[in-house]
């Protein structure tokens, strides 16, 4: 609670700071204020497979944030490839952006780029993932530890409301190379560690999922059903990972019996909520994290020192990053109405074919 009134403070300054700071840019074009510079800011998104919110919602709101600021930007994609990664980041310090906002493949040539940005003297933003041992100036993400408490609050309120009894649980974690991930799981290991320990519920299987690949959690959710035949609850850290267990649970007439949680609202997560299939999803609004990092790489192009009022502690480092974290909601079907109501999905995505009557029972439109 207390955080998340901090995260709204921390978004209200950057509205007010935001403002004042782009409203300048003839001047400083035009070079009549002595320090400012125009504004050139690049964006490094991570693939467009381990999750649908990298293309259809950063790429947009972040496009949209700028335009408004009227700020030049250049967002690409690494496609999962770190190679690629760091060819997108040179070419960027090269073309002169003098702000770069990337969400690391991994900590490691997270952090090299981000040295190398240092050193070109390209300010940096970590967004959305953490780079540990990193020196990006500011991190703008949500409560990931919150995602994950929600997570495991989730499932636990969809085996009681199914009476289960004793449940066997599968964990089917992200990637272990990215921070969040290992926050998630921290959440929800923080929910489900008690009713493992109480003997409510039995640990089974846990694993983390390889760069986030659906296909590799459908492989390994497989072999998990295969060796526990019993399994009665399925961790998800995010939608894709939730869907690749729900095709494999669907082989054996399990779907809508085995509850699944997921993450990002994302269309295919929210209809498989809808068809009874996923048992909830967490929603975070992506617009105000894309809102929220692009005022400050404005900020930082403009060669202004914005001040953020949270901090997260990065232990491979050892420092706290100026940080803005942003307050996640969980999504059952009752609320999925929200999602479209907040814009952030278009009824006419999610009430197709087979969605439809379901929408209209939600009052969906
Ligand atoms: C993001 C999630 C996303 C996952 C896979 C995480 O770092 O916070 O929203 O589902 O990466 O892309």
């Amino acid at each position: 609670m207390r955080k998340g009134i901090l995260s709204l403070m921390a978004v209200g300054l950057l509205a007010v700071g935001g403002l004042a700071a782009c409203g300048n840019d003839k001047d400083n074009n035009s070079g009549n204020s002595g320090n400012a510079k125009k504004p050139k800011v690049g964006v490094i998104l991570p693939d467009s497979k381990s999750s649908a919110r990298w293309e259809t919602a950063d790429r947009k709101y972040l496009e949209a944030a700028f335009k408004a600021a009227g700020v030049d930007y250049d967002i690409q994609n690494a496609q999962n490839d770190k190679n690629a990664f760091q060819t997108i980041a040179d070419q960027m310090i090269t073309n002169g952006v003098n702000v770069l906002m990337i969400v690391n493949l991994d900590s490691g040539t997270g952090k090299a780029v981000l040295s190398k940005a240092a050193a070109a003297g390209v300010a940096t933003i970590d967004y959305d993932r953490l780079t540990l041992g990193g020196s990006a100036k500011y991190y703008v993400s949500f409560d990931n530890v919150k995602v994950g408490t929600l997570q495991g609050q989730g499932l636990v309120k969809c085996l009681t409301d199914m009476k289960a009894a004793k449940p066997l649980i599968a964990e089917l974690n992200g990637a272990q190379t990215d921070n969040n991930a290992t926050l998630f799981k921290q959440g929800y290991d923080g929910v489900l560690k008690a009713k493992y320990d109480s003997g409510d519920y039995q640990k089974g299987p846990d694993q983390w999922v390889p760069e986030w690949d659906n296909a590799q959690a459908a492989t390994l959710f497989e072999q998990m059903l295969t060796g526990n035949p019993t399994i009665k609850g399925v961790l998800a850290a995010n939608d894709g990972l939730g869907n690749a267990a729900i095709t494999v649970l669907k082989k054996q007439n399990l779907n809508g019996k085995v509850p699944v949680t997921g993450q990002d609202a994302t269309v295919q997560g929210l209809q498989n909520i809808l068809s009874g299939d996923q048992c909830m999803t967490v929603y975070k609004a992506v617009k105000k994290e894309a809102d929220a990092a692009s005022e400050l790489a404005i900020s930082l192009a403009k060669g202004e020192n914005k001040t953020v009022s949270q901090t997260v502690h990065d232990p491979e480092g050892n420092r706290d990053v100026p940080s803005v974290l942003l307050d996640p909601v969980a999504i059952y079907k009752d609320n999925v109405k929200a999602v479209v109501d907040d814009g952030y999905v278009k009824a006419s995505e999610l009430c197709t074919g087979a969605f439809a009557a379901a929408c209209t029972t939600l009052g969906i439109k």
